[in-house]
């Protein structure tokens, strides 16, 4: 049966995540080893509504699965939320041939994809965020590089810490999930993680910080969500109940860059092949996830509705361990 996949499109839309590039790099291939051309869109879905997109070569991907960012540009589009917002992104994708569309991002971009959907353009969504938040999927691209890079800072406040007997409180990305604070907060063996699945007991970290400080522990590292809004607070009650000088380190965006760790680029490269088979294979409106490490898919809607289930052991493993 001949493929009725020509042409399709891929853009990178919200927040940028490390793993972007790998999976541009594995959509375009996959689909020009199937014949299919592409056509890379600038700046997210408002690429789609400005008509700002071109055709994509083998060479045009080579030398980016390494590298952070991505090569498309990303943009949060206001435009997409409204009715005449998505019907020129329609249009316009029928105008350029594009028979269908990947979009890569987190729940914002396949809201944008379930829209396009509905009028008919042929969308699948990859799940790209470091906040790894889309409930449909374990893991999304940029989350194990992001909670890296979190691991890598750390370990160095940690070593003034320990010369300067301090505390340090260190505020993760994550928007209203707590997943970076978590694993990045067992990972470095935080006293303390403060997520805003879960409210956080105040005295039992102060409790916890006195008891190592008599014990003679010099360093002592408080990992808290941005979605929390307590880094101020919890800084200055540290400070009020323990007499330990305490700073803050807000990593803010160096979290969403650096090149991406194998887990990520692997991830990416197996989501990218399969978003594109699954397109030629005829079907529209998935979204690709990762469950006990296969790479499945499910409807959008059905991934948009599905609650995170957030992994409450890890905390209380953490618990238990950090001091
Ligand atoms: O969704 C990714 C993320 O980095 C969140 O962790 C953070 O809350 C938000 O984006 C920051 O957005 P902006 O790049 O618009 O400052």
């Amino acid at each position: 049966m001949e493929n009725a996949v020509k042409r399709i499109g891929v853009l990178t839309s919200g927040g940028d995540a490390p793993g972007m590039n790998a999976a541009i790099r594995a959509v375009v291939r996959t689909a020009l080893n199937h014949k299919i051309e592409v056509m890379g869109i600038y700046e997210g879905y408002q690429g789609l509504i400005d008509n700002n997109m071109r055709f994509l070569n083998y060479k045009d991907v080579s030398n980016i699965i390494n590298m952070g960012g991505t090569m498309l540009y990303s943009a949060r589009c206001k435009e997409m939320m409204t009715e005449a917002g998505i019907e020129t992104a329609v249009s316009n994708c029928a105008a350029s041939g594009i028979d269908g569309l990947i979009c890569l991002g987190g729940d914002g971009t396949f809201r944008g994809a379930r829209e396009l959907s509905r009028h008919g353009v042929r969308c699948i969504g990859i799940p790209v965020t470091i906040d790894n938040d889309i409930s449909c999927t374990e893991y999304s691209i940029g989350f194990d590089t992001a909670v890296n890079t979190v691991l890598e800072f750390v370990d160095k406040v940690r070593d003034t810490c320990m010369s300067h007997a301090r505390c340090s409180v260190v505020e993760v990305m994550g928007r209203n999930a707590g997943h970076i604070a978590l694993e990045a907060g067992i990972a470095t063996g935080a006293v303390a993680i403060d997520i805003p699945e879960v409210e956080f007991d105040y005295d039992r970290m102060i409790e916890k910080i006195l008891r190592a400080k008599s014990q003679g522990r010099r360093q002592f590292i408080v990992i808290v969500a941005e979605g929390t809004g307590n880094t101020d607070k919890i800084r200055n009650m540290i400070v009020d109940k323990t007499d330990i000088e305490t700073r803050i380190a807000v990593l803010a965006h160096v979290q969403r860059g650096g090149s991406p760790t194998a887990k990520d680029r692997v991830l990416a490269s197996l989501m990218g092949n399969y978003a594109v088979d699954i397109l030629l294979n005829g079907k529209m409106s998935r979204v690709v996830a990762s469950q006990k490490r296969e790479i499945i898919d499910l409807d959008i809607e059905e991934a948009l509705n599905k609650p995170k289930v957030f992994d409450k052991r890890m905390l209380e493993v953490s618990e238990v361990i950090s001091i």
